[in-house]
């Protein structure tokens, strides 16, 4: 069927001019656009046949930990449907959970293998974490233990400390050395810190606490503001902790261009944009998480699960020079205590992550906020020193 349809050369011909549109990843990505009004059902037919015809690169084998849970379910189908590295390349995806909670997650995997996505190629599920570790690329590590009534944030750093120990030994024997680690779980800059120096075969550059969500909670807020689209928006940034002394970071933001604050002024011309960044849109992202819990009685998990593919994405495709945060591990940038995942604003490329260089100094205000995050994880750091052999 599909060598019959690629020897219609005419019909190959005539797609010549659709080729940025059918390497897209999405087919949604026609619609509305003029190739969807004018393309014909056979000619859409032949455009789908192309994306599994192309040479594909090798399968990716992807562990996700904490399956069973909210974020969990909201990342798998994304993941298997190739919204996380594209319709042309084909997952593994090797689900792992504690054992009581393997049940339900082998229902989550009987979900799986119904959508008959093309592009997922094998689902394992596992308790057990060198078989979901087995010569993985990517690992997501969703799960962590969550804070229970009465516990202290001492408390869960030690409960989440002993997982990621564990989890980082396992990396470190079955992972392939090339692999790159996103930590969702919370709190997560120092469950990254613990997993990485349990894992020393493995380069310190190949791992990242998740900051993303913050980042576009950021985004957000200011599109909504300045009244723009989220792409008009650069140069924004989230520095520090994923707790609420991270600093959502204005300064070096452009809108158009044009420095961010300078527009947001434009935009709001009664109001006064310096006091409206320094006390509502810094608490607001700072305290997004705690106000949706609130609000829905639940933890994010659509939006994490979303910044989660969104972060593994980018790092490996690249963020074309535009801006994103994460935590990584920190060699002295800015001055921070090395050896802490601390987020700064990056660029993802073909060299991997790269912490924007030569930023303005920070400002008086700003170099408060940063002092805060820094103190808080290095506190956070002398709680598990224990679990840091490395
Ligand atoms: C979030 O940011 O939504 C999560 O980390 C949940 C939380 O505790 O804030």
């Amino acid at each position: 069927m599909i060598s019959s349809l690629f020897r219609r050369s005419s019909l190959a011909g005539s797609h010549a001019r659709l080729s940025v549109a059918s390497n897209r990843g999405f087919r949604s990505d026609l619609y509305g656009t003029n190739n969807w009004n004018w393309t014909k059902k056979d000619d859409l037919a032949y455009l789908r046949a192309m994306e599994y015809f192309e040479p594909r690169p090798p399968t990716v084998k992807i562990a996700v930990t904490g399956s069973s849970g909210n974020i969990g379910y909201a990342l798998l189908f994304r993941i298997a449907s190739g919204e996380m590295f594209g319709k042309n390349q084909r997952v593994q995806i090797h689900i792992f959970d504690i054992p009581p909670m393997i049940e339900k997650v082998k229902g989550v995997a009987m979900e799986l293998y119904d959508c008959a996505f093309p592009t997922c190629e094998g689902i394992l599920v596992t308790d057990d974490i060198e078989r979901a570790f087995a010569d993985i690329d990517v690992a997501l590590l969703v799960g962590s233990k969550p804070r229970g009534p009465g516990m202290e944030r001492g408390d869960l750093l030690r409960d989440n400390g002993k997982i990621f120990q564990s989890q980082g030994q396992a990396l470190n024997k079955c992972a392939r050395k090339s692999v790159k680690v996103v930590v969702v779980g919370n709190p997560v800059n120092t469950n990254c810190l613990i997993l990485a120096n349990n894992a020393p075969d493995i380069p310190l550059s190949s791992f990242c606490a998740m900051t993303r969500l913050d980042h576009d909670r950021g985004l957000a807020q200011i599109a909504k503001k300045a009244q723009c689209g989220i792409t008009d928006v650069e140069k924004f940034c989230i520095w520090g902790n994923h707790s609420p002394t991270m600093f959502p970071d204005l300064s070096n933001a452009t809108i158009y261009g044009r420095p961010a604050l300078e527009v947001l002024r434009d935009v709001n011309k009664d109001e006064d944009i310096d006091k409206w960044y320094r006390s509502e849109f810094i608490p607001a992202v700072q305290q997004r998480g705690a106000a949706i819990i609130q609000a829905r009685g639940a933890s994010s998990a659509a939006s994490a699960a979303n910044a989660c593919l969104m972060c593994a994405r980018d790092w490996e495709k690249g963020t074309n020079g535009g801006w994103t945060s994460m935590a990584v591990a920190c060699n002295k940038e800015y001055g921070i205590t090395p050896g802490l995942f601390f987020s700064y604003p990056v660029v993802c490329g073909n060299e991997g992550v790269k912490i924007v260089d030569d930023l303005p100094a920070f400002d008086s205000f700003a170099q408060e906020k940063i002092n805060a995050t820094e103190k808080e994880l290095l506190s956070e750091k002398d709680a598990v020193a224990s679990m840091l052999p490395n």
